[in-house]
Parts: C-alpha cells; sequence; structure tokens
C-alpha cells in the first residue's frame, strides 16, 4: 500500500509513473514539524536505502546529504557522492518504506547528531513523499520499484568485460590494448573511449587527427568482436563555428543567469554553457546529437561530468581577479589568505548552483532547487533519443549522476573510486541499496580509479567485478596502469575473466529477472534471513537472486576468509584451468581458502547454477561470438553445479 502526501507546491521530477492520489491523513510513520521528518529509533531499528551513498548497507550511524556531487575521493567522512537516491526502509517493530521525491538537497540524519533518532530536512520543504507499507522488506522493495517504473535493460554485450582508461587518446592505443587482451588470451568486449577522443573535449566531435576514418576503425574494432564506448560530457565547449555551442545558443537551450544571459563555467574544454536538460526542447535537441555517433557505428555511452561538476565559474574568477586588483601582496597578509581559500573553492561552488537557471515548461527556476534532477535529464535525453534512433537496438548507457527516474533510462557508475582495499567493500555495499531504487546496470570501475592498483588488488576486485551488470575496469590519468595483461599472472586473470563469460547467462538471466519482476538482484542477507540474528548483521556477503551467495575477498595478504552460512550451502571455487571445486558447508562460520586467482560463491542447498563449460568458453572458434555475446548456447553447453 502506497500513500502519497503533498507538501507545498512540488517541482515535476518524473520519479514516479503511477498517478496516487494525494491522502489528507496526517502521516502515522513519521513525525512533521519545522520542515523536518523525525523517527525514533529503537536499539534494533535498521535503516536501508540511499542508493549511492557512502557507509554501510545498513545505513545507521551517519549523515547522508542528497546533492549530487563531483566528489573524488569517497573517504568515510563525505556525505554527498554523484548520486540522490531519497527512498529509505525503516526496520522496527513497524517496516515502512519512504520516498521523499525533493529534487533539491536533502539532509538524512541516520542517529549522527543524536545516536537514536532520524531527521530528515529538505533544503526546499516542496516535495511528494510516498509511504510504502507491505508485508516485509521485499515486498516494500517491489511496491517502491513499481511506482517507479521498470528498470533500464542494457544490450547483452554490455554484459561482456570492458576496458576502460583515462586516457587512450588515439586509435593505435586501443589497438594495443586489444592486442594486449588477445596475446593473452584473455577474452574483452569492450573498450571505453574517455575525453581524449573528441576534438579539444567538444561533445559529439571526434579527434581526425587521433582517430582518422573513425567510422571505419569503429567497424575493424567491432569486426574482431569489440564495441568502442565513448563518453560524453554535459559541458558544451565555448567555440564559435562549433555547432552545437551555435544551436544551443540560438534557441536559447543553455542553463541561464538570473538575468537571461548563458551561464559559464569551465569543465575539461575550458568555458563552457550547460544545456538545460531540464526543458524538453533542449533535452530532446542534446538527445538527438547522439545519431552522430550511432551513424558512426557506436552502440554505447557513458555520461559523465553531469552532476553537473564545474570546476571553475567566470563569475568567480571575476571576483578573484577584483580582489587581487585591490590588494597589496607585499602588506595584506590576510586577504592573501582569503584569495586562497577563494581558489580553494573555485570547484563545485554553491555560488554557481545558485546562480544558474532553468526554464521548465516555459517557468524560470533556480537551479539549486532541482539540482538533483541534472544528470538524470542528460541520460534520460540521451535514453528519450535511443527509443527514436534505434528502437530495435538497444544502446549501451550509464552515468555519472543520477536521481530516482533516471533507473528507466540508464545504468549508472559508481564514480571516481580508489585503487584501495576499503572500495572494493564500498563497492559490494551499493549493489543492494541501488538496487533498491531501481539500479540494476550498475558496477564500480574495477580495480580503482584513483591512485595506484597493485596486481592482488585488481584481481581480488575483478573476482567480485565478475558478478556485476557492469564489469569494467577503469583508471585515471597519472595512475599506474592497470589492464590485466600488465601485470605478471596474466594467466590468473584470463581465468577470471574466462569465469566472467562462464557465468554471463546466469547473470544475465537474474539482471532479467530483476528488471521483470521489480525485484533486486542483490540482497543483503538481512533481507532474506530477517528472523536470523547473525545474518541480518553481515554486511560483506550478498545474496544474487536466489540461489546464490557471493563473499568476495577484500582484503590483503590473505588466503580466504571467513564466511557466515545462514544455511548449509555449496562452496564453489572457480579454481586455475578452469576447474571448478565444490564442498558441501553446513550452516555456521566457516573459514574458507580462497587463492588469488580464485573466484569464489555459494549456493543454496539443493539449488543449482548453469555454467558454460571451460571447454565451451575457450574454444578458439567461438571467441567473437563469445566476445560479442552473441553466442547461443546448446544444452550441453552448460554445466549445472551446486
Ligand atoms: C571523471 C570521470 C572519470 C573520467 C574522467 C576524465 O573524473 O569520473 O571516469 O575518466 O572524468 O574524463
Amino acid at each position: 500500500m502506497i500513500k502519497r502526501y503533498v507538501f507545498g507546491e512540488p517541482i515535476g521530477t518524473d520519479a514516479v509513473i503511477c498517478e496516487i492520489s494525494i491522502s489528507t491523513d496526517e502521516i502515522n510513520e513519521l513525525r512533521y514539524s519545522d520542515g523536518s521528518f523525525s523517527y525514533d529509533m529503537s536499539e534494533d531499528t535498521k535503516v536501508y536505502g540511499l542508493g549511492e551513498a557512502n557507509r554501510g548497507i545498513n545505513k545507521r550511524g551517519y549523515r547522508y546529504v542528497s546533492f549530487c556531487s563531483d566528489e573524488p575521493s569517497h573517504t568515510e567522512d563525505k556525505e554527498s557522492l554523484y548520486g540522490a537516491h531519497n527512498f529509505i526502509i525503516i526496520e522496527d517493530k513497524e517496516i515502512f518504506g519512504v520516498f521523499f521525491d525533493n529534487p533539491g538537497k536533502v539532509t538524512f540524519d541516520i542517529g549522527y547528531e543524536d545516536i537514536n533518532k532520524i531527521v530528515i530536512t529538505p533544503k526546499y520543504p516542496d516535495m511528494n513523499v510516498y509511504i510504502v507499507n507491505g508485508d516485509d522488506i521485499l515486498d516494500i522493495v517491489r511496491q517502491f520499484r513499481k511506482l517507479i517504473g521498470k528498470s533500464y535493460v542494457a544490450p547483452k554485450w554490455a554484459f561482456g568485460f570492458g576496458q576502460c582508461r583515462w586516457s587512450y587518446e588515439t586509435s593505435d592505443r586501443i589497438d594495443e590494448v586489444i592486442k594486449g587482451y588477445e596475446e593473452n588470451d584473455m577474452l574483452i568486449s569492450s573498450v571505453y573511449m574517455d575525453i581524449d577522443y573528441m576534438e579539444r573535449y567538444k561533445d559529439f566531435t571526434v579527434s581526425d587527427e587521433r582517430f582518422p576514418n573513425f567510422k571505419e576503425f569503429v567497424s575493424k574494432v567491432r569486426n574482431e568482436g569489440i564495441r568502442l564506448v565513448p563518453i560524453i560530457d554535459a559541458g558544451v565547449k565555448i567555440e564559435n563555428g562549433y555547432d552545437v555551442y551555435e544551436e544551443g545558443v540560438n534557441n536559447n537551450y543553455f542553463v541561464k543567469d538570473k538575468d537571461g544571459n548563458d551561464y559559464v563555467t569551465a569543465v575539461w574544454p575550458g568555458y563552457t554553457h550547460f544545456p538545460d536538460f531540464l526543458n524538453k526542447e533542449a533535452r530532446q535537441w542534446f538527445g538527438d546529437k547522439y545519431k552522430i555517433l550511432l551513424d558512426e557505428g557506436i552502440e554505447g555511452f557513458w555520461n559523465d561530468m553531469n552532476e553537473p561538476a564545474i570546476f571553475y565559474s567566470k563569475n568567480k574568477l571575476e571576483e578573484i581577479k577584483k580582489s587581487l586588483s585591490e590588494i597589496d601582496i607585499e602588506n595584506d597578509d590576510d586577504k592573501l589568505l582569503d584569495i586562497k581559500w577563494k581558489f580553494n573553492e573555485l570547484a563545485n561552488n554553491g555560488d554557481d548552483y545558485n546562480a544558474m537557471y532553468h526554464n521548465i515548461d516555459g517557468k524560470v527556476v533556480n537551479h539549486d532547487r532541482v539540482h538533483n534532477l541534472y544528470g538524470y535529464n542528460m541520460s534520460r535525453a540521451a535514453g528519450e533519443a535511443f527509443e527514436k534512433l534505434s528502437p530495435d537496438k538497444k544502446i549501451l548507457m550509464f552515468s555519472r549522476s543520477s536521481y530516482i527516474g533516471m533507473h528507466r533510462y540508464s545504468g549508472i557508475w559508481m564514480g571516481d573510486n580508489c585503487s584501495w582495499w576499503s572500495h572494493i567493500l564500498l563497492n559490494l555495499k551499493m549493489l543492494p541499496s541501488l538496487n533498491m531504487c531501481g539500479f540494476l546496470y550498475i558496477g564500480a570501475d574495477v580495480g580503482g580509479f584513483g591512485s595506484n592498483a597493485t596486481e592482488d588488488l585488481v584481481m581480488r576486485w575483478m573476482a567480485l567485478g565478475v558478478f556485476t551488470p557492469l564489469f569494467r575496469n577503469h583508471s585515471a590519468l597519472g595512475t599506474r596502469n592497470q589492464e590485466c595483461y600488465q601485470f605478471t599472472r596474466t594467466k590468473d586473470f584470463k581465468n577470471i575473466i574466462d569465469v566472467r563469460y562462464r557465468l554471463l547467462p546466469f547473470i544475465y538471466d537474474e539482471y532479467m529477472k530483476a528488471v521483470q519482476n521489480d525485484d533486486m538482484m542483490f540482497r543483503p542477507l538481512a533481507f532474506e534471513y530477517s528472523e536470523d540474528k547473525m545474518a541480518i548483521e553481515i554486511e560483506d556477503q550478498l545474496m544474487l537472486g536466489e540461489n546464490v551467495m557471493i563473499a568476495p575477498v577484500y582484503t590483503q595478504n590473505v588466503t580466504g576468509r571467513y564466511v557466515y552460512l545462514p544455511e548449509n550451502m555449496t562452496f564453489v571455487k572457480f579454481v586455475k584451468d578452469g576447474e571448478i571445486v565444490t564442498e558441501k558447508l553446513d550452516k555456521g562460520v566457516h573459514y574458507v581458502n580462497v587463492e588469488l586467482n580464485e573466484v569464489p560463491l555459494f549456493i543454496r542447498e539443493g539449488k543449482k547454477i548453469k555454467v558454460v563449460k571451460h571447454s565451451v568458453i575457450t574454444d578458439n572458434n567461438l571467441r567473437k561470438e563469445i566476445m560479442e555475446c552473441s553466442i547461443e548456447y546448446k544444452e550441453e553447453d552448460f554445466e549445472y553445479i551446486g
């Protein structure tokens, strides 16, 4: 049962697809006063949800701020990441879900100021609030997911393994990467193109110099079984003669300042304007631009910098310039320090968000009120265009920034994590929370984006990545190379990638089931074994579909880990040379041995999962079809384990 309550004058977000009549009762589940919603927690209260957020699966014990942020350092103290997913489930003696459909900043204090209190405070009070009651957690999730509509379905090839780096800046570099994988007999389905493929970072351009005959190149790579996936950034470079810029200016498609001038910020290309994705016509216009690359043979994209990320703005630079001109650099110590802070605060400055305006159905709306809808509508622009431009062929789309509702058009990746062991665990913990909010095509930068990766870390991370719908190794400029062939134990990497392709039919099935049934592909043990005191506290193991539990190794210098089995299970290990080892284990705590080159999983008693036989996956005649994920397996190609 879902109840809707209206506060003030909500701005339409299109997060919800069902019409729910407005309830005139008081909200029973939460207290509302002075613009905040509160709830008194007991010792046993648990709080789940918030999608792509920091810290645990149980969100209790910290403060989270829904405000899409370009936050490249995911340390424990960070309150905002790239997404804003305002759905939580509170479980105590009673249980209910609540969705705050509010596109401005919303603060979720979940036992931060007062360890026993939840206080939720929106910056702007205008919103719809939905309270979802149900039989149990999963029932509530499914009802909520019905409310927000079916999740985006990625093409099958996007379930293959992908390699990315900032940047493979020429076609030769991409060839080199493909060769690296091929020479080491490793399967790969996609190579990603980061910003340097463009001409001076201009969206929908391809550098002729670095990618001559691009269409031919795309097709050559495609013939090898691999798709190229370019990045698209939110900001449009200001450059005379650049058609996207000129069309945007001429048609008033860019975000404005208070006087109606196109707002000037800077991102990778230098000075840019932001397309007003909240304006239907601008959205359509930008979406249609993807055709330029679809026509070159491209079948997938990743949308970036769409919080939107701002490096600096013209306004803010003017302020600094003015302060500098007024200063005596020999004597004004305090003022100089002030200027230093001003430089530090240039990026993603709230003043800039406050100074930008959208045109929503003819109404001028300040950006800060609708900040969290920006990335959502960039990907929606693409998604709506793909329905028109490519009705018969699914196009891959995932985004960095998001809001609930975007899950119907796009997947997400978890942004700029680091090559830290703790981020393998963070990756795991975000999976079920994102599923609760409708995001099913998800994954993190495997191996870590920032910082230098080590061979063991990448290998352990890959052993988690084999289970996530998006399975992409990505790393930042200036960090150590982390393509799987760059390390010494290439055979082991090959083996782990083989496991992904052997599991792919199973993973794809579980994903499609979750889409069709509005279900969670990844579930915390607490959702499945809610009566089991030990299971409900476990946050480093997850259920994958109905029959499998995963428990990756995420610490360095270990040869295994402790797992808790909430029931009897078969411990399965994919070991070197394509062997599968199984062992029946009883309910309880076990230390399981997992070598660096092994992929573990657990299967519930009496259940089996299907896995492609190693001999099939390593058949060279099938290599291309396997990489394209277009292969039609026959029943005899599978073995059943459990
Ligand atoms: C952002 C993205 C990252 C990308 C980089 C350069 O940091 O999150 O994935 O590699 O920009 O485009």
